[in-house]
């Protein structure tokens, strides 16, 4: 079960000393309730973060005039002596500058590495996922078959850095130093089956766009000889925004197909419509040499039931704060009037 630490109203950001242990981090509650609400007129700012041994928590972000949000923290795999805390910064009147708005959210964790295959030696080890906490749309409009789709505009700023506070950039070299291991994505599901496509873990379908990946871990279906190229694993390049993706295919151990797109530098801000990456994945089965993939590919009467943006932890040797300043998550059916964004 999750409770939060602390309720803060305009007051000044939460600060988690740098360098606490654990165990401090999750021992302070509840946190500076001697703050006095100012007296507003409903506009107040609220943060909360919420820490606790379990690392369970949901958040229910509304947007009154628009759609709302959920922020789950997604452990996928416990360890004993690790963190995953979540700061979210919300408007009381629930009015945001746009109608596709999350509030401002913060994730810090840090976990050990695990190897994911104990038969290989350690220096080639991949990590194993932790914990993939992500803000999730919760559009009405969902499940919406893939015909249907006019736009997915995605609007965000982030930063990834090391310690407690939200930083003010994104540091490789920072990351590197402390040895981080984790993405940062866009994860979607497509299935057939409605109610298959929104709760994502039995999708037939996953799309993942990785707007960052640090460290070891690679996507599905790296590793594979190359069919299309003379790039490893990569079935096809395309441009968003004046980046190139790189197009990854396979399936994971549960038989999703999985379709993972990997920014070739990392894109820590980003406007515009991600809608043509579904098209290529639909029209992936007039490639040559496809049938090689040994995966299946959506079909466009298949629904769009799952949107979610978020980090990856693998693992870190200290804690790791991803901020997201800004995100807005837009999803536009075909034709429908376009009166929300930024
Ligand atoms: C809602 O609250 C925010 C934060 O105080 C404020 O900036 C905004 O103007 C308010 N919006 C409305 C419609 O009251
Ligand atoms: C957002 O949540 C509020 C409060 O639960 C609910 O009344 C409203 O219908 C929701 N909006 C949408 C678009 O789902
Ligand atoms: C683990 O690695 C070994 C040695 O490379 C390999 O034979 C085996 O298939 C791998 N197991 C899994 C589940 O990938
Ligand atoms: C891992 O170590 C083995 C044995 O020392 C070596 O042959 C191999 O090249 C190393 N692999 C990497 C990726 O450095
Ligand atoms: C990923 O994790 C490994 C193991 O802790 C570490 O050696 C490496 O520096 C990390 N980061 C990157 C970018 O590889
Ligand atoms: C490589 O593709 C084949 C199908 O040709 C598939 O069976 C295999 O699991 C794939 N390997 C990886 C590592 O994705
Ligand atoms: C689908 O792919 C084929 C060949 O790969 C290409 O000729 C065609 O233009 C593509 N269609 C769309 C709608 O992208
Ligand atoms: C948000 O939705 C409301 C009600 O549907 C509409 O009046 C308003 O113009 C929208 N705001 C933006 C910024 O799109």
């Amino acid at each position: 079960m999750s409770f939060f630490i602390g309720m803060i109203v305009n007051a000044a950001l939460l600060s988690i000393p740098i360098g606490a242990s654990l165990g401090t981090m999750i021992a302070i509650k509840p946190f500076r309730n001697d703050i006095v609400p100012i007296a507003t007129l409903n506009d107040a700012i609220i943060q909360m973060t919420y820490c606790d041994a379990t690392h369970t928590f949901h958040a229910f972000a509304e947007n009154k005039n628009g759609v709302n949000f959920t922020i789950n923290s997604n452990e996928i795999l416990q360890e004993p002596d690790s963190v995953l805390c979540m700061t979210i910064t919300e408007n009381e009147n629930a009015t945001y500058t746009s109608n596709s708005t999350v509030p401002e959210f913060s994730i810090t964790w840090e976990y050990p590495f695990t190897v994911a295959n104990a038969s290989v030696p350690l220096n080639e080890s991949k990590p194993l996922i932790h914990a993939f906490p992500q803000a999730t749309l919760q559009d009405t409009a969902l499940p919406l078959p893939i015909i249907d789709l006019g736009q997915l505009v995605l609007d965000f700023v982030w930063t990834m850095g090391i310690g407690d506070a939200n930083s003010p950039s994104t540091s490789e070299l920072r990351l590197d130093a402390q040895q981080v291991n984790s993405s940062v994505a866009l994860d979607m599901y497509m299935d057939a089956d409605k109610t298959k496509a929104s709760e994502g873990g039995e999708a037939a379908f996953e799309m993942i766009i990785f707007f960052a990946n640090f460290g070891l871990q690679d996507p599905v279906g790296f590793g594979n000889a190359s069919i299309f190229n003379d790039r490893p694993s990569i079935v096809t390049t395309t441009k968003l925004g004046g980046v190139s993706y790189d197009l990854y295919v396979g399936q994971n151990a549960a038989l999703q197909n999985v379709f993972s797109w990997v920014a070739e530098t990392p894109v820590t801000t980003f406007s515009g419509d991600i809608g043509p990456l579904f098209n290529i994945i639909l029209n992936l089965s007039t490639m040559p040499g496809f049938a090689g993939l040994g995966v299946n590919i959506p079909s466009f009467n298949d629904y769009l039931g799952y949107v979610g943006f978020g980090t990856q932890a693998f693992n870190s040797e200290g804690h790791v704060t991803f901020f997201v300043p800004t995100l807005n998550i837009d999803l536009r059916p075909f034709g429908g009037a376009v009166t929300v964004g930024k």
